[in-house]
């Protein structure tokens, strides 16, 4: 419930003011409340979850909070207040939500009557109690020359302090985007990479793999008690998808990798849950339908940034590389190959695909981005190379193997077709050893399906700029056509992409424990054509400059997760080049 009337609460006095605002870090650090006299202990709300704003639009954004009474399930009546002031003199938008047992006492509101390209301060307020005070801000207008842009995605908690969000907020940015992996599903013991972290107090409440909507909320909530989390959420707004750990590791539009219904119950009814569980506690716009939430904002004519929604809407199922590879016999290979290159394979969905064609076709912006989960750029290794490296990356005798796979390809690329003896002319034969993507969950398992949105791109002359998450390393690649329909479009460049490391999730470092981070940057520099730059082991996230002349990237590292006392470097620069990166010709 909403509505825009005249405000309701009274504006903060001076020596009030101050108190909100010097101890909203302390305030929000400790999950407290803040809160006036006179107030009976029955009716003190907590707000042990802070604020959050997001989606912004030229007049409006939504506003976010979670708000109970210490002693009583009661529904909380509360009134939201937008200021341009942080003292609430000038209160311009306001109106009452309810934060109740529906909504697990999350309270969401969709604050209009803004202005574009303003700052706002806003809070929420129930009787005596008052939220913290967070900053906001709107779409910028048409006159905005420079636009900035923190981009997180895997933040997984027991995996480490949420250090690169402190840092994004002490370093400041116009707007956040979160690519997903927001939450994390696991339970202990089912997580894939938890080497160092056994001994971190942080793994006490994720114990249990999520199933249901009291779980997902539960899980959410462990998320927003992070003081980091809050730090961020107070002073950034925020624009989020999900991944796949919103819900289920590498879920697709029909199930999930990691859901056996015959233990873990029915899929749909699950992700029916989770995202409700991520409407109520993300400060996302929800509409009827919940599943629907690629949606596009533009950023004053220089950005229209895409969000889209990579996994339950219209991705078909993951092939299987080591079918692709031909590991698994050439039966199962055939018939992976057919799925490979099938015409109707999808990602997105037509509708949405078709949607996205519409927006970049209207759009007058000068950086078309991709606000997107997987990595869209090519990342093809010779299948040889990969297959070994798809072992177990726990056995040192694999990773051996892999990086002799490697070491002889890379020798045999350095000599001309002249020069290489019979083993290494074999290793450089692109039929009996075709390059395929690292990772069949990402674009390169869904070729035909980037090549059109790449090729609507380049038919509409559009300079395009996809971000990416989910890989927890930090990536800057040229974005390329296969040719699939037109040869002569071959490695013709389209964009690029700018990939962000994980906020706390482990990186090549777990998977690739034998390799050192030189080397394993070495290797994939060297045999990814379409990959300029690209680190193995640091936690971070990415911060995007945009003007009418420029895009760039900054890859911001953290030098540790697993304590809050950390320091923190600008790890790359790279700016967007329209020339593709120089590769030396392998066949
Ligand atoms: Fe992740």
């Amino acid at each position: 419930m909403e509505n825009n009337s005249a405000p309701k609460a009274k504006a903060l006095s001076r020596r009030e003011f101050i108190v909100n605002v010097s101890s909203v870090s302390a305030v929000l650090a400790a999950g407290g409340v803040l809160s006036g006299c006179g107030g009976g202990a029955e009716t003190l709300v907590d707000f042990n979850y802070g604020v959050a704003s997001g989606d912004p639009l030229k007049d409006r954004v939504i506003l976010w909070t979670h708000a109970k009474y210490q002693n009583s399930v009661a529904p909380v009546d509360l009134t939201y207040e937008v200021a341009t002031d942080p003292e609430f003199r000038s209160v311009v938008s306001s109106g009452q939500v309810v934060a109740s047992a529906n909504t697990g006492y999350t309270a969401k509101v969709d604050a209009t009557g803004l202005t574009e390209g303003q700052s706002y301060f806003y809070r929420f307020v129930s009787g005596d109690s008052v939220s913290a005070v967070g900053q906001t801000r709107t779409l910028p207008s048409s006159s905005a020359t420079e636009v900035t842009f923190s981009v997180f995605s895997c933040a997984d908690y027991p995996l480490g302090y949420f250090n690169a969000y402190a840092e994004a907020a002490k370093r400041g940015s116009d707007f956040a985007i979160h690519l997903g992996d927001y939450i994390y599903e696991y339970g202990t013991g089912s997580m894939p990479t938890q080497t160092v972290i056994l001994d971190l107090q942080r793994y006490a409440d994720h114990t249990n793999e999520i199933l249901t909507l009291d779980d997902y909320r539960k899980r959410h909530a462990l998320y927003k008690s992070d003081p980091d989390s809050k730090i961020l959420h107070a002073k950034i707004p925020l624009i989020a998808g999900w991944d796949d750990h919103e819900v289920s590791n590498d879920n697709y539009k029909d199930g999930a990798e990691a859901h056996d219904p015959a233990t873990d119950g029915n899929y749909v009814d699950r992700r029916t849950v989770a995202l409700q569980a991520y409407h109520e506690w993300m400060p996302i716009r929800t509409g009827a339908d919940k599943m629907k939430i690629y949606r596009s904002f533009d950023f004053g004519g220089l950005v229209s940034l895409h969000m889209l929604e990579t996994r339950n809407t219209g991705r078909d199922k993951q092939i299987a590389i080591t079918e692709l590879a031909g590991l698994e016999g050439t039966t199962k290979k055939a018939r992976a190959y057919a799925e490979y290159i099938r015409a109707d394979r999808q990602m997105l969905g037509t509708t949405q695909l078709a949607w996205l064609q519409q927006q970049m076709a209207t759009s007058q912006a000068t950086w078309q981005v991709l606000g997107q989960q997987v990595l869209m750029a090519r990342m093809e290794s010779p299948a040889s190379v990969l297959t070994k490296l798809n072992g177990d990356s726990r056995n040192q005798n694999a990773q051996a193997d892999g990086l002799a796979a490697i070491t002889a390809y890379l020798t045999a690329k350095g000599k001309s077709p002249a020069d290489r003896d019979p083993v290494e002319t074999a290793l450089m034969d692109l039929n009996q050893n075709p390059k395929l993507g690292y990772n069949p969950d990402a674009w390169d398992g869904y070729i035909v399906a980037r090549e059109t949105i790449l090729g609507m791109a380049l038919q509409l002359n559009k300079k395009l700029i996809s971000l990416a998450g989910d890989t927890h390393n930090a990536w800057h690649s040229d974005l390329t056509m296969m040719g699939l329909a037109n040869p002569a479009l071959a490695n013709v460049k389209v964009g690029e992409e700018f990939a962000t490391p994980g906020v706390s999730s482990g990186g090549f470092e777990e998977y690739l424990p034998v390799f050192e981070p030189a080397q394993v940057k070495y290797l994939f520099e060297n045999i990814v054509d379409d990959l300029r730059w690209m680190d193995s082991y640091r936690r971070g996230y990415l911060k995007m400059t945009f003007t009418a002349a420029e895009a760039k990237g900054e890859w911001i590292f953290v030098d540790q997760v697993l304590s809050r006392n950390y320091t923190s470097s600008i790890g790359h620069t790279a700016p967007y080049r329209t020339v593709k990166k120089a590769v030396t010709p392998d066949y």
